[in-house]
């Protein structure tokens, strides 16, 4: 074993207390209340970075400051990485779902339960401790190395494009590296070649002034929520397609082998539904669900508002109703494109007597491998070195927006290599990540570093 993984061996139990208060920070980007938090982990991490041999500073921004962990010793002939990752996490709730407290990671059955254990102090961190791992036994590493962890990941990144554009020189790098996905299954690491992007907006539909008694004034007033429903109901046609004018217009064809390599991938239908435990899958007829995940778009409601919700029955006609829904999309639509197309929809199906305003929320444009085609196969040997079975690619469903900024600004391309495992509860209570996969996966990085010269 080189140094370098046996320096990985014998530091497990450092790695894993150190990343353990990393997760005890309740770092919630989303809320105020945790601002000082927040700031708390990105401090906790510059002094990480600076432990592990690399140069931190702190970027203020008009919101969650920005973490930069440098080492340029490879000189101005060597390649550039730059790595990012997000040190902010989604809100907990609801909490009383979760088997142990979210910002108390606990061991259980050979997983981390904690929330950004998964997405993605865990993995950000894993990278951290690759590079510990070669600056502290070689005291080098093949390539100038940048690491940049935001703050706001989870609230949709507005400070990072404005930040990265501001700072392109200093960023200016050949390859982007994050880890904030998935593998394939358990023991089936994976390289991503897609992931989708995102347009999120919050429709409001009003009606009359107020409230108001729905005997004494339903039928000839028109219910924003009877509306509302009406006009998510016109989002998809009787194939589950999205029924919203032009919305396949930019949706590229996938060549036969990026089809080809998705069918060639295990998937047990039976036991995905039974995991998710519903009876029957839904959406566009004539794609394979995992084609529906990872190169099809979608459109989906995330959040509805209106009328009487609480205890009992309660007889009223609602003044307003609010529905927050969000597009999934695919290369090459773009979030600008599909508000106008959804604006233009909701011209063409709102009810006369309520009117209708689109607010767009976030986000982020979908993103292809440009295949590099030396890095592709610098990840699978690593891959298959540290996890003993070779990495198959495979596309996503999330977003991660700022990726196609990152290869647009700074002229790099990505290479995106998760360490989570399928079931990980993202976003989810008993968030939780797999205890051999921190280990393999850090190890699976320091090798993968070790031959990006
Ligand atoms: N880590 C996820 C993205 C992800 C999830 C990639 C699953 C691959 C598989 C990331 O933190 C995230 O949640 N992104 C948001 C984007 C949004 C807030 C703009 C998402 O996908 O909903
Ligand atoms: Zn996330």
């Amino acid at each position: 074993m080189s140094d370098v993984l046996s320096f990985v061996d014998s530091n497990l139990g450092r790695f894993r207390a150190e990343m353990y208060d990393f997760l005890r920070i309740p770092s919630v980007s989303a809320k105020a209340e945790h601002n000082g938090d927040t700031r708390r982990a990105a401090e906790w991490l510059a002094d990480h970075l600076r432990a592990a041999g690399l140069e931190p500073s702190i970027h203020e921004t008009p919101g969650h400051p920005v973490v930069l962990g440098e080492w340029r010793g490879a000189g101005a002939g060597a390649p550039t990485v730059l790595i990012y990752g997000h040190y902010d996490v989604q809100p907990p709730e609801p909490l009383e779902e979760w088997e142990s407290p979210p910002f108390e990671p606990t061991e259980r059955d050979g997983r981390v339960y904690a929330r950004g254990s998964a997405d993605d102090k865990g993995q950000l961190y894993m990278h951290v401790k690759a590079l510990e791992a070669h600056l502290r036994t070689a005291g080098t590493l093949p390539f100038n190395a940048v690491v940049l962890a935001e703050g706001e990941e989870e609230v949709g990144s507005a400070n990072l494009v404005p930040f990265v554009e501001r700072n392109a020189e200093r960023l200016a790098c050949d390859t982007v590296i994050i880890s904030d996905s998935n593998m394939y299954a358990e023991g089936m690491p994976s390289v991503l070649f897609s992931l989708r992007g995102l347009a999120y907006f919050e429709i409001r539909v009003k009606g009359a002034r107020s409230d108001l008694h729905s005997g004494q004034f339903g039928g000839p007033v028109v219910n924003p929520g009877n509306a509302l429903a009406k006009i998510i109901a016109s989002f998809h046609d009787a194939d589950g397609k999205v029924a919203v004018a032009g919305f396949y217009d930019d949706v590229a064809e996938w060549d036969v082998e990026a089809r080809d390599q998705i069918r060639s991938l295990p998937f047990n239908v039976d036991a995905y539904k039974k995991d998710l435990q519903v009876a029957e899958l839904g959406g566009e007829k004539g794609w394979t669900t995992l084609e529906k995940l990872w190169i099809r778009p979608t459109c989906d409601v995330n959040g509805l508002l209106c009328g009487y919700t609480g205890e009992g029955a309660k007889t009223v006609l609602p003044g307003k109703a609010m529905a927050k829904v969000s597009f999934r999309l695919v290369p090459t639509q773009t979030p600008e494109k599909v508000k106008k197309l959804v604006e233009a929809h909701l011209k063409k199906v709102t009810p006369a007597g309520v009117t209708v305003e689109l607010v767009e929320l976030h986000g982020g444009r979908p993103w292809k491998a440009k295949v590099d085609a030396r890095l592709l196969e610098a990840a699978s040997k690593a891959l298959e070195e540290a996890y003993g079975a070779p990495a198959v690619l495979q596309g996503e469903g999330g977003s991660i927006p700022i990726v196609v900024d990152f290869e647009e600004k700074l002229k790099a391309s990505a290479l995106l290599v998760g360490f989570a495992l399928p079931g990980c509860n993202l976003h989810a209570p008993n968030e939780w990540f797999s205890i051999d996969s921190l280990e393999k996966g850090i190890g699976a990085l320091a090798i993968l570093y070790g031959k990006l010269g």
